[in-house]
């Protein structure tokens, strides 16, 4: 993707002693990058508040991170923002997080303009409150035309849910006649994943420590490079990002092979 380097060098300026611009190659930036965004909850928590001014918080940080990616000419950037787990939580929570994602989004509309993100969901997000659907529906629509980076927001996501969906829509068409069975390929699968058309992230970032997938993008993230950083969140900024792509581009990506060096 085109990036402006003027922008992107003011974005960067006033580094902290540890990451610069410098310390990456603007040259190999993923194309791809996928965000678990992780500690809303323990952030609050440890200052003493409730986990739902956590959330709050994220916004910003995600904010930051969609403006960020647009600055490196990222593609793609996708965030797990809801699981098809997290109904578990106390309806309370559950609430805000629609309420919050309705609300958020149509505040942040002219940052997608003026940026030329286009949006877009993974998940089922026919199934969400009305108004939560709504709103993302006028979001999708408004931004469709948009030719600058994709944002990819998972909401009612999780990865199995999304392989049984596929397997359904492979099974119907085989049944219609529409596809032979053995045109049921690692591509045909991939058709009819909520991330249809998008590349694989070549690098994940997940918050607040944790070791795990959550259910989030299983086949996607076959290849992908981890990236774990131990801070909440709400807290993860600019050169949280560079830090983690200086990492990434350290990293030996031998795809099963042997290295190239
Ligand atoms: C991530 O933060 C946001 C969502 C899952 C909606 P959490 O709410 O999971 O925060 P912790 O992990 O409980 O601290
Ligand atoms: C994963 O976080 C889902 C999102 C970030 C939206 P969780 O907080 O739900 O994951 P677990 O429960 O710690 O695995
Ligand atoms: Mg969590």
């Amino acid at each position: 993707m085109e990036f402006d380097e003027q922008k992107l060098r003011a974005y960067y300026a006033n580094p902290p002693e540890d990451i610069s611009l410098e310390s990456i190659d603007l040259g190999r930036i993923p194309r791809h990058v996928t965000l678990i965004m992780d500690g809303n909850g323990r952030w609050a928590q440890a200052q003493g508040r409730p986990r739902h001014e956590g959330h709050i918080a994220g916004v910003d940080a995600l904010r930051e991170a969609v403006t960020t990616s647009v600055r490196l000419g990222i593609d793609v950037l996708s965030a797990y923002a809801f699981s098809t787990e997290n109904w578990k939580r106390p309806q309370e929570e559950v609430n805000l997080l629609m309420h919050l994602f309705a609300t958020t989004l149509l505040k942040e509309l002219p940052l997608f303009f003026q940026e030329n993100v286009r949006l877009r969901f993974l998940g089922d997000i026919n199934s969400l409150p009305e108004n939560t659907r709504e709103v993302f529906e006028e979001g999708l629509a408004k931004t469709a035309s948009h030719t600058g980076m994709e944002f990819a927001l998972a909401v009612n996501y999780g990865s199995r849910a999304e392989l049984v969906r596929a397997a359904r829509l492979v099974a119907k068409d085989v049944a219609a006649g529409s596809l032979a069975l053995d045109e049921v390929d690692e591509s045909a699968i991939a058709e009819r994943l909520y991330t249809h058309g998008l590349p694989d992230p070549e690098l994940l970032i997940r918050t607040s420590g944790e070791l795990r997938l959550s259910n989030y993008l299983l086949w996607q993230l076959a290849y992908t490079e981890f990236y774990v950083v131990n801070k909440h969140w709400p807290d993860f900024s600019r050169w949280d990002m560079l830090r983690a792509i200086c990492a990434y581009q350290r990293r030996d990506r031998r795809f099963g092979g042997v290295s190239a060096s």
